[in-house]
């Protein structure tokens, strides 16, 4: 059944000369579908450099409009209309505005969890692969909003050394995972390298070995010698770690660290979305246009490998 659609699927990419985009969370079969899986950061270069007229962005609501507005000629399509993040809808523009009234002389930086309205309302953007080196980039006198995440926020506060003005969101996926948790995982794995994302709380970061965005994680499994990985984050990522390094074991940090949005998307999603050319995701003009400043500034700023 499964081959059969997939099938289909790739006869339809050919008649629309069509990408398949995943982010690393994604469900497997999604993920071995795609041509190119991948972190934001990943996703959003891959989507500004394709020659493709149609991206199937097998992800969640701001990465395709981040594609929007980075190939505005391009069709974006989601392949369900409802996979949102809701993080990226703990702030709207209107708060960042009111933000940016009380702190006149700040700068703003919004991770890519964010909608396309606070990113044109935002100077730069950034990813958890580059939040980091984009705050070390700017000015050391002017004071910093960062939004929406405050535990991305406080990693980079504390990277950088820098106070930063945060607003209190928070993704509801990682804030499951707990310091117990990794305590209890250290104690079964006392070997094991502990990777974990930076939207996980601070305590569970204090017990981590290494803070990487997905595709961060991926590179690092790949280049060390470690056999056992204790994986604080959403565990579809648990499926590309254990397909590219079949000698090592990855061990969740709590197996209830599933996103439901991401896990929206199905196979058949795909398939109508290509039949039909839906969802197609849109950003009115002129917000697309000061987005775009924000985005292309992250895009441009890699991170220190
Ligand atoms: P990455 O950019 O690290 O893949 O993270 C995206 C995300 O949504 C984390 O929850
Ligand atoms: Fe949003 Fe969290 Fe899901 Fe990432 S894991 S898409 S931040 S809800």
């Amino acid at each position: 059944m499964n081959n059969e659609l997939i099938e289909k699927i790739e006869k339809l990419k050919q008649q629309h000369n069509a990408v398949i985009l995943a982010h690393n969370y994604q469900p497997a079969e999604i993920q071995d579908l795609a041509d190119f899986c991948g972190d934001s950061l990943g996703l959003s270069i891959k989507a500004a450099e394709t020659d493709a007229d149609v991206i199937v962005f097998c992800g969640v609501k701001f990465m395709a409009e981040t594609a929007v507005i980075l190939s505005p000629q391009k069709t974006v399509l989601l392949p369900d209309e409802l996979a949102g993040c809701p993080l990226a809808d703990m702030i709207t523009a209107d708060q960042l505005r009111d933000m940016k009234r009380k702190h006149p002389d700040a700068l703003v930086v919004c991770y890519v969890n964010s909608s396309a309205e606070v990113k044109a309302e935002s100077d730069y953007c950034c990813t958890s692969a580059n939040a980091v080196e984009v705050v070390n980039s700017l000015p050391k006198a002017r004071p910093i909003i960062f939004v929406p995440d405050q535990n991305l926020g406080q990693f980079v506060s504390e990277r950088t050394e820098r106070d930063l003005i945060l607003w209190p969101g928070y993704c509801h996926v990682h804030v499951v995972i707990t310091e117990d948790d990794i305590k209890n995982a250290k104690a079964k794995h006392p070997d094991a390298i502990v990777m974990a994302h930076p939207e996980c709380t601070e305590p569970v970061k204090a017990l981590s070995d290494q803070l990487l965005s997905t595709g961060q994680m991926l590179r690092f499994a790949a280049e060390s010698k470690a056999k056992q990985f204790i994986i604080a984050t959403e565990i579809g990522i648990i499926h590309t770690l254990k397909t590219q390094n079949p000698q090592a074991e990855f061990v969740p940090a709590n197996e209830k660290a599933i996103c439901p949005n991401m896990k929206r998307i199905t196979l058949e999603k795909v398939f109508w979305s290509l039949q039909d050319l839906q969802y197609e995701v849109t950003v009115p003009q002129d917000v697309r246009i000061k987005a775009k400043k924000a985005i292309d500034m992250m895009v441009e700023i890699l991170p220190v490998k």
